[in-house]
């Protein structure tokens, strides 16, 4: 499968490995295709990979990921071009996070409104899936959890094949499957989750937690 990445930061450089690892073909898009950081990525990841603008890596994908940051995310979608999304499964993995009052963060749009839907809304002929954004970019791909829990990984979107497509992409990265919270509108709570999950990491002391998830 051909895999787009838009944007070239942890999580598209996680799930880019984990892409080609698994044997797909990965562009990651960048507004700096040939930076110094993506030559290092290109030389340490086993597979086939390239990099190239946030258009040329919309354009390659069968599958899209969008992994850029929240305020970036509706800029990057007009950069990659509308058309070149249509009709293909596009994995949000962003998140509407307010930094500017410092930690844990806020949301710039919430509990009416949420960055999945106005992804979805963008591109009305795109299958849009929110994956991986309460995930730390470190647990996306093989992740280690005690023996005792393996979680599924939270899902939405309004598309039943696309989220089938999505499962099965989680799974080949060694995830137990995904919880399908419903349509894209549960991006509401999807995204809300993270400021609780950032405040729990920093209770506990680790980013490496899964803090939906509380194994019976
Ligand atoms: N880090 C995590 O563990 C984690 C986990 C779950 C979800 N998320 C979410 O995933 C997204 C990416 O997170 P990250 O940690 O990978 O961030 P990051 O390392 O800071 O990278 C952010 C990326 O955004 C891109 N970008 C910024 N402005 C852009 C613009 N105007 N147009 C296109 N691209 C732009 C940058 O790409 P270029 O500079 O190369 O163009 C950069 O690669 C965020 O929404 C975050 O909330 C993060």
């Amino acid at each position: 499968m051909k895999v787009g990445i838009i944007g070239s930061g942890n999580v598209a450089q996680a799930l880019g490995r984990g892409f080609a690892s698994r044997g797909h073909d990965v562009m990651l898009g960048s507004r700096e295709p040939n930076s110094e950081k993506l030559e290092g990525w290109k030389k340490k990841t086993l597979g086939k990979v390239g990099t190239g603008t946030v258009l040329q890596a919309a354009r390659h994908g069968e599958v899209v990921v969008l992994s850029v940051h929240g305020k970036a995310a509706e800029a990057a979608i007009e950069a990659a071009g509308r058309e070149n999304l249509e009709g293909k499964l596009v994995i949000d993995t962003t998140n509407p996070l307010e930094m500017s009052e410092g930690l844990p963060p806020g949301l710039f749009v919430g509990v009416t409104d949420s960055l999945g839907e106005r992804v979805q809304k963008m591109l009305p002929r795109s299958h849009v899936v929110k994956a991986f954004n309460t995930i730390a970019s470190i647990q996306m791909v093989d992740p280690k959890f005690p023996a005792s829990s393996s979680p599924p990984m939270m899902i939405c979107g309004n598309d039943a094949k696309a989220k089938t497509q999505v499962d099965g992409i989680v799974r080949s990265f060694g995830w137990s499957g995904t919880l399908d919270l419903g349509g894209i509108e549960m991006s509401r709570w999807m995204e809300a989750f993270v400021p609780l999950w950032v405040t729990v990491g920093r209770k506990l002391g680790t980013w490496h937690h899964v803090a939906e998830w509380v194994h019976p």
